[in-house]
């Protein structure tokens, strides 16, 4: 695979068909961070109102280390798993004791705030920061094996880890917050799950190996526990 070419086709459809999306238009630290949050477990349709509501409420990392604690549950309330937002503030928290409330750039430190994990840390550095690694989620996941035809089970931590190298490689150096939102918005919209994906509107199907051998239905493979 060129990734090159792969890197421009994928963008050139994603400046033309991106969703809108709030945390977009402003994707400052601040806001690329609440919004992958929430967008961990819940569904970005769900995730819209409150990310707005939530922002308005607490528009900087300083609102969210002092919020009382009735409040910011309120604000999380029927997104569920509340631990994400009381992490949240014990981050903010943190960060206002250890870095004037700025978000480090660092993968590295980004691991460290409770609540960020890999994917988190991978989006936020990329989307907010420009830094180029990877995003890798379910969705990315399915994406990889397809593009691979890559027949291991998708669970599997060693072909997981595998698939990891190979996005590692493939993310724009230019646009890598870019490169990772488009492969988050074509795992949502067009290489779905299930055996449904719509592979003719699909503007990486000439870089799927999944694609060219009609085995779509069958990638990715995901060995029942
Ligand atoms: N899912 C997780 N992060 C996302 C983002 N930044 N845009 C769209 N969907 C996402």
């Amino acid at each position: 695979m060129r990734s090159s070419q792969f890197q421009s086709d994928l963008l050139q459809w994603f400046h033309k068909n991106a969703r809108v999306l709030p945390w977009r238009s402003h994707p400052t630290p601040y806001n690329v961070w609440i919004s992958e949050i929430m967008l961990q477990q819940t569904r970005v349709d769900t995730v819209v109102p409150y990310f707005v509501r939530f922002i308005t409420e607490l528009p900087d990392v300083s609102a969210l280390s002092q919020v009382e604690e009735d409040k910011l549950l309120k604000l999380w309330q029927g997104l569920g798993y509340y631990n994400r937002a009381l992490n949240l503030k014990k981050a903010a928290k943190i960060l206002m004791e250890t870095n004037q409330g700025q978000l480090p750039s660092e993968i590295k430190h980004l691991l460290e705030l409770p609540g960020i994990g890999p994917y988190s840390a991978g989006a936020i550095a990329s989307i907010a920061f420009g830094k180029a690694v990877p995003a890798v989620d379910g969705n990315v996941l399915r994406i990889m094996a397809r593009i691979l035809a890559n027949r291991e089970d998708i669970n599997n931590t060693k072909n997981k880890k595998h698939m990891q190298e190979v996005m590692a490689q493939l993310v724009s150096e230019k646009e890598p917050g870019s490169f990772n939102q488009a492969m988050m918005d074509l795992g949502a919209t067009i290489c779905l799950p299930n055996g449904e994906p719509k592979c003719s509107e699909c503007p990486i199907r000439r870089h799927c190996q999944a694609n060219k051998l009609g085995a779509t239905s069958e990638i990715p493979v995901k060995i029942q526990k």
